[in-house]
């Protein structure tokens, strides 16, 4: 930069302290560093801390002159164990009075070398940031990890509310939801989120996601993980409601691409992995023995916890279709530790036959290998992303929050796979598995190639999600040269 030049703009990224999230921010954050954008990335201390175990985050960013880290308490104690059961708990004790404040005190911070902050882009989900920013007179942007089609039915909880569609009437869990725009031919009540089964409006979840919609009015825009071919018309409604919308997904991909383009020389190797366990990668050379598209990969994400009971029907499940498999078990996601001690041994025997069990996978790369040929998912919608754009189809197990509503896009909408959500016997596991791997296995394979070629072009140069990052850059460097900045 020459002598004289302005600042480059200065953004704060805030996401929410849970790994998916956290995970796609680094990766916005790595891309907005390579368009020339500094960076303040803001995370409470306990992801710091699980980040400089794993991770090779501070190494990596490194190389981005302009990227730094801050760090801010979720004022939870330390044996807190911050999981999802616990999100009500995390989102509560960070939106308290000490937390604005010091936001407060870092937006209007001189911001050291990288200059003082011009632009905020946080989680759509913490309103209290964008308060903040509102009160200090810094443009904001936000941002959801969620999948559009789980926002938009978030969009759509007042009016579900008001027309009493929720709580339901009566127990069957299939019939029809009517009020939510663009989803009346396939959306059952099953589909919403798990909260929405509760029978409680008063219920913390609802009055969280019922306020979503004020909030993000209250940004500049609103940018979202995924890409035009794949959700066009879920973006279409959500655009009655917030017009400025930035599609510049897949992001995991979009960012590879970017790096891999060598845009800068300093930058061309692989992304940082932001993993909050140890990744065994000894799972990557158990691949490189199977045949083509013949193992189905299956984990459920950072987040999912399983019992015994469904363990063991997995376990049953995926033995008994004769397929290979390749199983992600979080050494924290059974209850009750002493499952592998424990199992039978038609169990243990299949398992070493045909399957291979890690703890943590580096998973991207998993479902990028040609052995893999189905993903038995918990449908997060980072998983789902990483599996569209390597063309993997998928079977959907969801656990919570947006994965009941991406399961049935995945089946209905996206037509990428088999939805089996609310089941977990060891035979509608065995026969599912059997019906991805072999019976339309051909099928589901073709469609999602097709797929995973469009998200592959929407971030190429003049692709849909690309096109939307270049305006996104652009809108940030002209807002951040109007920016007001803390003069009240
Ligand atoms: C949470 C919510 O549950 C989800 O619904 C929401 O969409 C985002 O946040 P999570 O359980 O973290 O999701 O799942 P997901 O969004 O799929 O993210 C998991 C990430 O961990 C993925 O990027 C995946 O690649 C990575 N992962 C998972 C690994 O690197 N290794 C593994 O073994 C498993």
């Amino acid at each position: 930069m020459a002598h004289g030049d302005p600042l480059p703009p200065h953004v704060l990224i805030f996401p929410l302290p849970l790994q998916g999230p956290v995970n796609n921010m680094f990766k916005l954050a790595e891309l907005l560093c390579l368009a020339g954008v500094n960076i303040t990335f803001l995370v409470t201390d306990h992801i710091h801390r699980r980040l400089s175990r794993y991770a090779n985050i501070h190494s990596r960013f490194r190389r981005y002159p302009g990227f730094k880290i801050a760090t801010i308490a979720d004022g939870l104690p330390a044996d807190h164990p911050r999981d999802g059961n616990q999100f009500i708990e995390i989102f509560d004790s960070l939106k308290s009075p000490e937390t604005k404040a010091v936001l407060r005190d870092v937006l209007c911070g001189d911001g050291g070398k990288q200059g003082p902050l011009t632009c905020v882009i946080a989680d759509g989900i913490l309103g209290f940031a964008f308060d903040v920013a509102n009160d200090v007179g810094i443009p904001v942007i936000s941002t959801r990890t969620v999948s559009p089609a789980c926002l938009w039915i978030f969009f759509c909880l007042p009016k579900l509310i008001q027309s009493q569609e929720i709580p339901f009437p009566g127990n069957d869990l299939d019939e029809l939801i009517k009020n939510v725009p663009g989803t009346e031919t396939f959306l059952r009540r099953r589909d919403l989120p798990g909260f929405c089964r509760s029978g409680d409006i008063s219920d913390p979840n609802v009055k969280l996601y019922e306020t979503e919609g004020q909030i993000n009015s209250r940004a500049r825009g609103l940018i979202l993980n995924t890409f035009e071919e794949l959700d066009g018309s879920i973006l279409s409604q959500i655009r009655t409601l917030c017009p400025n919308l930035y599609p510049i997904g897949p992001l995991h991909a979009h960012l590879k691409t970017k790096l891999l383009a060598g845009e800068t020389a300093a930058t061309a190797s692989p992304p940082a992995s932001s993993s909050l366990w140890q990744e065994d990668r000894s799972c990557i050379g158990w691949l490189d023995n199977q045949p083509l598209r013949s193992v189905i990969y299956v984990s459920f994400g950072s987040i999912a916890t399983l019992t015994k009971e469904q363990l063991m029907e997995f376990w049953y499940g995926l033995v008994n279709s004769g397929q290979k498999f390749l199983w992600v078990i979080r050494r924290d996601s059974v209850a009750g530790k002493d499952w592998k001690s424990q199992a039978p041994t038609e169990l243990t025997q299949g398992t070493q036959e045909r399957g291979y069990i890690v703890g943590w996978a580096p998973q991207e790369e998993v479902l990028a290998h040609l052995a893999v040929g189905g993903f038995l998912t918990h449908n997060g919608w980072n998983s789902t992303l990483e599996s569209v754009y390597e063309g993997v189809p998928m079977i959907c197990w969801p656990y919570f929050l947006d994965q009941q509503v991406n399961s049935r896009f995945v089946e209905a909408v996206y037509r990428l796979g088999l939805d089996m959500k609310d089941t977990c016997d060891r035979v509608t596991i065995e026969r599912i598995v059997r019906e991805l791997m072999e019976m339309r296995k051909d099928e589901f394979l073709q469609e999602a190639k097709k797929m995973g070629e469009l998200a592959k072009r929407s971030i190429l140069e003049g692709g849909s999600s690309y096109t939307s990052f270049e305006r996104l850059v652009s809108d940030i460097k002209t807002w951040s040269s109007r920016s007001l900045r803390c003069d009240n």
